[in-house]
């Protein structure tokens, strides 16, 4: 039939592929706390993301289950599920980017700072393993309190002699995306958001945004505290199952994509992140960060 033999013209040589390998440098990218609320649609958002040639996805449980699912998907990358300390080497090894959504997350009434007892921890182990099995990797962290976390990760990396500062990132660009959403709902707008990841450290910046708006005062004062209180208003939503997770997956799909860009040579990719900085007297602030590696300011 004629639809069998347009088939047949399209088919590649054996071996070949459907996308030109030579022009894609091969990424792999490790997602540690894969099989949770996060984990898991982020592990499907970076299984369609075709800068990644190979998803390691790690966790203390039920990764098999969350990588043989994910892995049927027909897209570039390929999946391996990694479970239990014992797999975590396996899991990092080569990584070029490593996500990290381990953890708890808040139940109504609690901060992120309520998180800091039972996720430094974790983190504190995912990040001693990174610094043995993939030094060079670029870390996105989303486990809570990000403002805390990055923090211990940079001291545990810096404890290993591996820390470059230019390679660890909290993830704070749902902050960004909550921002873009109340200012106008629509994906063409951009609202830069410095200072933190907890209530009132996060600042939007609406006064930069474009395209500009002639926002009275108090829009902006409502805008503001809107996006300071959004991961709260999921919080109490969600009654006790959890907070964000979804758009949290969305978000941090688009922070990992823009790393990934970054170590490809994509020019004038920017993204706010909480990292090291010299803006402000604090060791550690959320600002523009242009290709991922240098602070925009
Ligand atoms: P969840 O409880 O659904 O999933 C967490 C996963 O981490 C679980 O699958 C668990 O088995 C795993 N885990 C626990 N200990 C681990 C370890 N030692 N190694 C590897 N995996 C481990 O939680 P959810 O909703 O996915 O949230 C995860 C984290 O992300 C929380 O700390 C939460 O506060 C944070 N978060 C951060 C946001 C941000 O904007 N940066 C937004 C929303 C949540």
């Amino acid at each position: 039939s004629s639809v069998l033999r347009s088939v047949k013209t399209l088919a590649k040589p054996a071996g070949a592929r459907g996308y030109s390998s030579e022009s894609v440098p091969d990424r792999k990218v490790a997602v540690l706390g894969a099989a949770g609320g996060i984990g898991q649609p982020l592990a499907l958002l970076m299984k369609l993301n075709p800068l990644v040639s190979r998803l390691a996805l790690y966790d203390i449980a039920n990764t098999p289950g969350v990588a043989a699912d994910v892995g049927h998907i027909n897209t570039r990358s390929e999946v391996a599920g990694y479970m239990g300390n014992d797999q975590l080497g396996q899991a990092l090894e080569d990584s070029d980017v490593v996500i990290i959504p381990a953890g708890v997350p808040r139940k109504p009434g609690m901060t992120r700072d309520d998180l800091f007892n039972i996720n430094a921890g974790i983190v504190k182990d995912l990040c001693s393993a990174i610094a043995k099995y993939c030094p060079n990797a670029i870390v996105n962290m989303i486990s809570n309190p990000v403002n805390s976390t990055v923090p211990i990760a940079a001291e545990v990396f810096k404890k290993a002699g591996t820390y470059n500062e230019k390679k660890l990132f909290g993830v704070t660009t749902l902050d960004v995306v909550r921002a873009k959403t109340f200012y106008a709902g629509k994906a063409n707008v951009n609202v830069p958001v410095v200072g933190g990841h907890a209530g009132i450290t996060i600042l939007p910046l609406f006064s930069q945004a474009t395209p500009k708006a002639n926002l009275a005062d108090e829009d902006i004062k409502a805008l503001t505290k809107r996006t300071q209180d959004g991961g709260t208003e999921v919080v109490e939503a969600k009654a006790g199952k959890g907070s964000a997770t979804l758009s949290m997956a969305y978000a941090g799909a688009i922070f990992a994509d823009a790393c990934l860009k970054g170590l490809n040579g994509v020019p004038d990719v920017v993204e706010c992140s909480f990292v090291q900085s010299t803006v402000t007297e604090l060791p550690f602030f959320a600002s523009k960060v242009i290709n991922l590696t240098d602070n925009v300011n």
